[in-house]
């Protein structure tokens, strides 16, 4: 269990992943000491003291840390590799500068701990593709995957000029049903079974044979708080670890939603994500999470869809 003198703020908290982290982190540190903050006006947390915050604005972002005492940072703010595409010049200032102004707080020594996140984007066409090492070429080819590369790099160059306690996982896909995804090329993995609940048909928006890495949304968080509660002497790594997750196609996670839903059907018409996943690793080695911090993931594909479809039932976005 974590020490709770910890302050923890939680940039980009009205996202996917931000509203399974805060929550899981109010059960470790409590309510009152895990501050979410988003661009968004609040409308998911009821119980925790909520800052509405840009994470551009340097000043509004000290005076956060600041007026809560705050001790570790999450930095989930970025624009994802879709709508990154889209918006290239503002995907780059974005995941950028929000970065070093997290940096910066500690290396003013202002906050002791910071989790950012990097993804699978990171690697690109020239990279292997089957059970992707640690390190690796790396020539991404997408703004989002360049931002999360150089992200990197500072990441590990503030660690060894400054000490600062940075740390990193490259998720893959994200698969959760508590919140929805935010403008990644992964979100099929999510829309499809909202779709076979609501209309048992999905059309898809990359080809059938498309695999990629994806994780549960549990085992990712899970992985993101097993990290950070490391002995920092295990964190070998400042850039980024590889985490595997589960490999499958858009046609084998369709077959098994079909094992629930007889009548389910999926079609496929690429649009512009194709060519990102295909740039993409389709399996991912991550050896160095399993022997350094001992990482292990739970879920596999049938784990996964059962979860994923007994949950989604009931729920309402
Ligand atoms: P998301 O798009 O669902 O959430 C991002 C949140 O950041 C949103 O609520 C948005 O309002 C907020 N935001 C945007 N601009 C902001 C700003 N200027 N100031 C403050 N908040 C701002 O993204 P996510 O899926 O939750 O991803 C979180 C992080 O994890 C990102 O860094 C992303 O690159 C990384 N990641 C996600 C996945 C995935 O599959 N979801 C995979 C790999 C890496
Ligand atoms: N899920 C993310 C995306 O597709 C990977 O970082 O952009």
């Amino acid at each position: 269990m974590a020490n709770t003198t910890e302050k923890v703020l939680i940039i980009g908290a009205g996202g996917q992943i931000g509203i399974e982290l805060t929550e899981n982190l109010s059960k470790i540190y409590g309510h009152d000491n895990v501050i979410p903050s988003d661009l968004k006006d609040n409308t998911v947390y009821k119980t925790n003291p909520y800052e509405k915050l840009d994470a551009l604005d340097k000043t509004a972002l000290f005076d956060i840390v600041k007026k809560h005492n705050i001790t570790q940072v999450y930095h989930l703010a970025a624009m994802l590799s879709a709508t990154g595409e889209q918006n290239p010049m503002f995907a780059w200032k974005l995941n950028m500068e929000s970065l070093f102004h997290v940096l910066d707080l500690a290396k003013e020594k202002h906050i002791k701990q910071i989790y950012w996140p990097s993804s699978i984007a990171v690697f690109g066409p020239t990279t292997p593709q089957q059970n992707t090492p640690q390190y690796t070429v790396m020539e991404p080819s997408t703004i989002y995957g360049i931002s999360k590369q150089a992200g990197e790099r500072w990441c590990e160059w503030y660690f060894k000029k400054f000490n600062v306690d940075v740390r990193s996982l490259r998720y893959p896909g994200l698969i959760g049903w508590k919140s929805a995804p935010g403008g990644g090329t992964t979100d099929y993995a999510v829309h499809i079974f909202h779709e076979a609940l609501k209309k048992q048909t999905y059309e898809c928006f990359l080809s059938e044979e498309t695999a990629l890495p994806m994780m549960h949304m549990e085992d990712a968080i899970r992985a993101t708080i097993e990290l950070m509660h490391s002995p920092a002497e295990k964190i070998k790594i400042r850039g980024s670890y590889n985490l595997a997750g589960i490999s499958f196609t858009p046609k084998q996670i369709a077959d098994e939603i079909k094992k629930h839903i007889p009548n389910f059907t999926i079609t496929y018409k690429s649009d512009f994500r194709q060519a990102i996943a295909d740039s993409w690793p389709k399996s991912i080695n991550d050896e160095n999470a399993k022997a350094d911090w001992a990482w292990k993931e739970k879920y596999d594909l049938p784990k996964l869809v059962t979860n994923m479809l007994e949950n989604l039932v009931n729920y309402k976005f």
